[in-house]
């Protein structure tokens, strides 16, 4: 076997795996699911489970890597043989998402494009989103930008390339969007808005809710799909892999609490934070941030550097996507990887096809009452991820044993959150995440109100 490389220094580690943490799960779906799922209430349960759950999971995620040297399906053959079937099923996801995320990743393009060829003020009007994706040919251009800008830099391997360059935008990017954030807040009439999604109002609890932030956890972390066992393989066994965990959470869950700050008070400055607005689902960060962007002194500027930063933290993103799919199909095929980046370049584009067409010539065709790509993300993320996350939990907890994972924790340093980690593993999150898939089951197929 080939010799791993490893991660330089401590914070290289936090930084690459912050990377593929950090995209359009913090900046275009956290704050459409707050808007969505009741505001403070849906943010203080991300929060409870981000520090519980998701603490947990990556913990035992990037233990298992560290201490196999593996990626997902090998690490978990290597540890059990008959459990490697959960290596597989991890596998899925990424093929799954990658497909539609490249379709929003097509419309930042859009939005991008729009910005620096002066169409700002025709991007802030509110037909604009709706046109624009509905169109049948327009969105497929991008969406097809987006998924052969990702190949180009897999097929020729220059990830740490781009990753290098990502290091710098990253921070840029942290800035502008906290920037832009306290400008939206002391916008007139923000403060309905900002109250709505600063406190909890347990009017707005429901299963849904719990349903939505623990499916977003997995997304935004990137766990539940073998991604930070991959990252952990990586890791060095002096790197105190605690500490890495608290750090990558915080940073995390910091970008995506900002981004909802930057986007759900808008809606209330803009459409009095009325029913429908506050709905909008996928489209409302494409639908509320032109608007804020116009009424701000050298907005087209602000926008346009806004949305290639976040072009750039989603092909970081597409790219670590399309890299655990190609390095999948390598090792189970004998392709080479050129020819499997090929090949799942055409599987991606064919997959986000209706994905796009589902907001306009293919809108009546809903599978289980879902337009294409909530219906994808829907199976990904509160499917099978849950469904990987209760299979890794029970793989810890009862075939391993949680002592497995201590061990590799306590390499070099004491394991602080030790008694939390080995409930958390043994008993809430497997029997909460069952509860949640069952009931997010049931209401899909409309057997049950939650
Ligand atoms: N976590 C990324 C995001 O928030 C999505 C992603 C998942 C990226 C898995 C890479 C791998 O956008």
């Amino acid at each position: 076997m080939k010799k791993r490389s490893n991660f330089s220094g401590k914070l290289g580690f936090v930084l690459a795996a912050a990377g593929s943490a950090v995209g359009l799960g913090n900046l275009w779906r956290f704050p459409y699911l707050a808007a969505r799922y009741g505001g403070g209430i849906f943010l203080l349960v991300y929060l409870i489970l981000a520090v519980t759950f998701g603490f947990s999971l990556m913990i035992a995620e990037i233990s298992l890597g560290r201490k196999t040297g593996l990626s997902a399906i090998g690490a978990f053959k290597k540890l059990n043989q008959k459990y490697t079937f959960i290596g597989y099923l991890a596998s899925l996801v990424p093929i799954i998402i990658l497909p539609y995320y490249s379709v929003i990743g097509g419309w930042v393009i859009k939005y991008f494009t729009a910005f620096i060829s002066g169409q700002a003020s025709a991007a802030a009007d509110d037909l604009y989103f709706g046109t624009f994706i509905s169109k049948p040919v327009e969105p497929v251009i991008w969406l097809a930008v987006f998924i052969l800008a990702t190949a180009v830099v897999v097929y020729n391997g220059v990830e740490k390339g781009i990753e290098k360059v990502s290091k710098t935008l990253m921070p840029l990017l942290v800035i502008l969007t906290i920037g832009i954030a306290i400008y939206s807040v002391t916008l007139p009439g923000a403060g309905a808005g900002l109250i709505y999604y600063l406190k909890p109002d347990f009017q707005h609890f429901s299963m849904k809710t719990v349903v939505a932030a623990m499916g977003q956890l997995f997304y935004s972390m990137s766990l539940a799909m073998g991604i930070m066992i991959t990252y952990g393989s990586y890791m060095k066994k002096d790197v105190n892999l605690e500490k890495s965990v608290s750090q990558i959470e915080f940073f995390d869950t910091g970008i995506a609490f900002f981004a909802g700050m930057m986007i759900v008070p808008s809606v209330f400055v803009f459409n009095g934070g009325d029913g429908a607005a506050i709905n909008a689902g996928p489209g409302l960060m494409f639908v509320t941030l032109p608007k804020v962007f116009q009424s701000m002194p050298m907005g087209t500027l602000i926008g346009a550097l806004f949305f290639v930063l976040v072009l750039f933290a989603a092909l970081t993103s597409s790219i670590s996507l399309m890299e655990t799919i190609v390095s999948i199909v390598c090792d189970k095929t004998h392709w080479s990887r050129k020819m499997a980046t090929v090949i799942i370049t055409i599987y991606t584009l064919a997959i986000a096809l209706p994905s796009s067409l589902g907001f306009g010539i293919w809108s009546h065709i809903t599978p289980m009452g879902m337009s294409f790509l909530d219906f994808f993300d829907f199976i990904s993320n509160s499917i099978l991820m849950p469904i990987v996350a209760f299979l890794t939990c029970f793989f810890i907890g009862y075939v391993i044993k949680p002592t497995a994972i201590s061990e590799e924790v306590k390499l070099n340093a004491p394991f602080r959150r030790e008694k939390l980690f080995v409930v958390m593993i043994k008993y809430v999150a497997p029997i909460c995440i069952i509860i949640i898939l069952v009931s997010s089951i049931l209401s899909a197929l409309g057997l049950l109100v939650i």
